[in-house]
C-alpha cells in the first residue's frame, strides 16, 4: 500500500522529513477494523511527533491521527461495523497513523461518518472534536442539555482546530462563549461559528473581559499555551470555577494560585482513553456518532479551512509547514490517493469551502 512516512526527524523544509513509501497492509487484531483511508487531516500532534531529533527509525513510521474512510475488513470480535461502512476516527497515537492507504484501528474508537459530508470534510473532525467534547463535557463537566445555560466560558484560541468545534459545542449547550482571536480573518471565523464575544489574545485579557462585563468567567478552556495564560486564568476564573488545558506546560505551574478561589484544574489529553485502554474508551466512538448526527442535522458546521489533494509526502509537508506557522484557521485536510506512476500534483481548496458545505453560518472568506 502507499503511505507517507518518516525514518528521520527533520525540519519540515527538508524533502526527507516526510517521504512516499510502499508498505505492507496492516493486519487487523480481533477488535480492529481495517479501514481504506480516503482522507486525513493534520494536527499539531503530527508536527510535535515529527519535530527534529537525533533518533532514527529502523522501519518507516507513519503519522496521522485523523481519518475518514471505508471499512475494508473487520476482526473476529468486531460488533458495531461491517465491510463497506463509512467511518471517521482519530485512533491511537501509540499505533501507526492514518497517512496510509489502509489502517488498523480499534472499533471502539471509531464513529460512523456523517452522511452529509465528503470524506475530506469528515476527516477534519475526529481529533479536535474528541478533544473539545472531552474538555467541555468530560472534564469541565458542562451539561449538554442546557444546565449551564447563560454561564460564561472563555475559550483561549478559538479559531484553531480545537477552538472551532468547541465554540459550536458550547453554544449548543447554551453557554455564553467568549473567545480569543488576533486577526481580522480569525475574528470573523469565530463570530461566524457562533462566539458571543471576541477578545484579542495579543492584548491583555483582564481589561478586555472587564470592558464586556465579564471581569470573571465561570469556565475556561485554554487551547493554547498553558504557561503563558496560567496567571491570567487564575486572575479571571470566578471563585469555584473550572479550568481545562490541553497543552503541556514547559515550566512548573503554581497550583496555589487557584487555592483561595477553590478553582478546579483539569487536563484533557485526547489519547488517554486509547493509550491506557480505559474501560470507557468506547465513549470516543459514541461521541463521534453523536457529533455525526449533529452535523447531519446541520447543528454543527464543518471546520476545515483548506483541502489539499492528493495524499502524498509533498502535500503533507505543506500541511505540516502551514500548521507550524501557528496561523491556521480551522482544519487542513488532505484527500484522495495519487495513481502510481503519475506526478502527485496538488490542489488547494478555498477557505470558503466551509460556506459551500453548510451555508447558514459560514465564513465567507
Ligand atoms: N491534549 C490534547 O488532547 C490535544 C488535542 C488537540 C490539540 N492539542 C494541542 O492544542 C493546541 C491547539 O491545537 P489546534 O489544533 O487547535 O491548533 P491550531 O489549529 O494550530 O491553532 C491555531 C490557532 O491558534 C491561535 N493562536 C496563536 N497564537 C495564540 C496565542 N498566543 N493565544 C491564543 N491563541 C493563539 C491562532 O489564532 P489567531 O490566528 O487568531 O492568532 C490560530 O487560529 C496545540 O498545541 C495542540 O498540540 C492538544
Amino acid at each position: 500500500m502507499k503511505a507517507v512516512a518518516l525514518t528521520r526527524y527533520l525540519p519540515i523544509g527538508d524533502p526527507q522529513s516526510l517521504v512516499d513509501v510502499e508498505l505492507p497492509r496492516p493486519e487487523p487484531k480481533p477488535s480492529d477494523l481495517l479501514v481504506r483511508v480516503e482522507a486525513v487531516s493534520v494536527n499539531p500532534v503530527d508536527t510535535k511527533v515529527r519535530a527534529p531529533k537525533d533518533k532514527v527509525e529502523t522501519s518507516p513510521r507513519v503519522l496521522g491521527w485523523d481519518a475518514a474512510g471505508v471499512v475494508e475488513a473487520v476482526g473476529a470480535d468486531v460488533r458495531r461495523f461491517q465491510p463497506g461502512d463509512e467511518v471517521y476516527y482519530a485512533g491511537d497515537v501509540t499505533r501507526a497513523g492514518s497517512n496510509a492507504q489502509f489502517q488498523a484501528v480499534d472499533e471502539l474508537l471509531v464513529g460512523h461518518k456523517p452522511k452529509s459530508l465528503s470524506f475530506a470534510e469528515a476527516a477534519g473532525f475526529p481529533l479536535t472534536t474528541l478533544t473539545a467534547w472531552e474538555s467541555l463535557f468530560d472534564r469541565l463537566g458542562l451539561d449538554r442539555q442546557g444546565g449551564n445555560r447563560g454561564q460564561s466560558l472563555l475559550i483561549i484560541g478559538g479559531a484553531g482546530g480545537v477552538g472551532s468545534i468547541a465554540i459550536q459545542l458550547a453554544k449548543l449547550a447554551g453557554l455564553t462563549v467568549i473567545t480569543t482571536a488576533s486577526r481580522p480573518e480569525s475574528r470573523k471565523w469565530v463570530l461566524d461559528l457562533g462566539a458571543d464575544q471576541v477578545l484579542d489574545h495579543r492584548q491583555p485579557l483582564p481589561p478586555q473581559l472587564a470592558a464586556i462585563g465579564h471581569a470573571e468567567v465561570d469556565f475556561i478552556a485554554n487551547f493554547n499555551n498553558t504557561d503563558a495564560y496560567w496567571k491570567v486564568m487564575a486572575e479571571v476564573i470566578r471563585p469555584q470555577g473550572r479550568i481545562v488545558c490541553i497543552v503541556e506546560n514547559a515550566q512548573p505551574i503554581d497550583l496555589n494560585l487557584l487555592k483561595s478561589k477553590s478553582a478546579a484544574f483539569f487536563w484533557e489529553f485526547m489519547f488517554t482513553r486509547s493509550m491506557f485502554q480505559t474501560a470507557d474508551r468506547g465513549r470516543q466512538g459514541d461521541i463521534l456518532d453523536q457529533v455525526a448526527a449533529l452535523v447531519d442535522e446541520r447543528k454543527i458546521n464543518p471546520t476545515h479551512g483548506e483541502i489539499f489533494s492528493p495524499i502524498c509526502a509533498e502535500n503533507l509537508r505543506r500541511a505540516h509547514q502551514q500548521l507550524e506557522s501557528g496561523k491556521t484557521i480551522g482544519k487542513i485536510t488532505v484527500s484522495g490517493w495519487y495513481e502510481s506512476g503519475r506526478g502527485f500534483g496538488s490542489a488547494q481548496g478555498a477557505l470558503g469551502s466551509l460556506k459551500k458545505a453548510h451555508s447558514q453560518k459560514a465564513p465567507s472568506s
